[in-house]
């Protein structure tokens, strides 16, 4: 089955480490014949509008394309021991159970290896609080480990893994 695969990246930064890996993850999904990924940068998205202060024609499309995808992958750099604002307020916009149904894969990079937890205890949580199928393995990369912006193996292998388990589940799942 080919699955229609979405990565939504939320970090504000115009050059991301967590992007890098989002783009990994869709390229990985793309050979396993997912589907072709479509990326949505969500700092390229007007603020107000991610606040909810008014309607915007690219948000909600956003929204469409997220709630209609098999598969989510979903980066954040760490921001204060969690998730970025930027990739909240966007799930805030997301009816109840809007990923029920769906795969989805969890990818942040942060300064170190302090919060490396915080895959576990706030990015896992917050997409299944929208009702979406988390992957077994969590992709978590430190800045020491990208070089030239390019990151090491093992955190590539690591993003492998993830999009691995998610094209398996997808394989088995109707949409
Ligand atoms: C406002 C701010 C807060 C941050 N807070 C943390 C943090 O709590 N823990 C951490 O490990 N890194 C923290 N960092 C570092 C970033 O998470 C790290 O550099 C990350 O790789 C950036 O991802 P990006 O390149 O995709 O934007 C913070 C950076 C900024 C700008």
């Amino acid at each position: 089955m080919t699955a229609s695969v979405v990565g939504i990246s939320g970090s504000p930064g115009s050059v991301s480490r967590s992007r890098t890996l989002l783009e990994l993850a869709l390229a990985s999904l793309e050979r396993q014949g997912a589907g072709t990924g479509r990326l949505i940068d969500l700092a390229r998205l007007p603020a107000d509008a991610l606040l909810g202060r008014r309607e915007d024609r690219d948000v909600a499309e956003a929204l469409q394309a997220t709630q209609d995808a098999a598969i989510l992958a979903v980066s954040t750099p760490i921001y204060r021991a969690t998730y970025s604002g930027l990739l909240k307020v966007f799930f805030d916009l997301l009816p109840q159970d809007a990923l029920a149904g769906k795969i989805a894969i969890p990818i942040a990079t942060g300064g170190g290896p302090t919060h490396l937890l915080a895959v576990d205890h706030g990015l896992r949580p917050l997409l299944a609080s929208v009702g979406a199928l988390v992957v077994a393995t969590g992709v978590y990369g430190t800045d020491a480990q990208f070089r030239n912006g390019t990151p090491d193996t093992a955190l590539a292998e690591r993003v492998e893994r993830a999009t691995l388990e998610a094209a398996s589940l997808a394989s088995g799942v109707t949409t």
